[in-house]
């Protein structure tokens, strides 16, 4: 059991998250949300806290395949759906294409906000194969980058939407 700011209990219940492909035992209030869960209970770290209020993208996950801000979204909800984290597209020893497109393009700088924009990034391109740059830019536009401008990030989409035929933005 556990008592809020305002002092009121709440109890701790046991259910199960499916997470990259794999079932996750997971012991939490109701009221916590899938981002607190994810990073605390389950350990991917990988889906970032930002604004913690709906506006800046940054715990951006896949929801069934749609992307959900996961720190405006209960944890208990998404029972029996699948999660996606950045960590289920890609890791260290194999990149997702949008990563490799990230990094060629210059697309990630402090990297804060990187996770959160590639699982943007991948819902639109599961929708929509060949994007224009303007449709990227809408398909982005939940997800807050503080370094880069938007340019580069918006090149690497492209380019991942090409394979390799997008011209750098100098
Ligand atoms: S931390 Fe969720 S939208 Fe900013
Ligand atoms: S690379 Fe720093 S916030 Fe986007």
């Amino acid at each position: 059991m556990t008592i809020d700011e305002q002092g009121s209990e709440s109890e701790s219940i046991g259910y199960d998250l499916h997470v990259n492909g794999q079932t996750y035992p997971v012991e939490a209030t109701l009221d916590r949300n899938l981002l607190g869960v994810l990073r605390t209970e389950i350990g991917l770290t990988g889906t970032k806290e930002g604004c913690d209020d709906c506006e800046c993208g940054a715990c951006m996950v896949l929801l069934d395949g749609q992307p959900v801000n996961s720190c405006s979204y209960l944890a208990a909800q998404a029972q029996g759906r699948q999660i996606t984290t950045i960590e289920g597209l890609g890791n260290a020893d194999q990149l997702h294409p949008l990563q490799e497109c990230l990094l060629a393009h210059g697309g990630v700088q402090c990297g804060f906000c990187t996770p959160g924009m590639i699982i943007s990034a991948h819902a639109l391109l599961e929708r929509n194969s060949s994007p224009s740059r303007d449709e990227v830019g809408i398909g982005l536009s939940g997800n807050l980058c503080r370094c880069t401008g938007y340019a580069k990030i918006i090149d690497a989409v492209l380019d991942s939407a090409s394979n390799g035929s997008v011209e750098p933005t100098p």
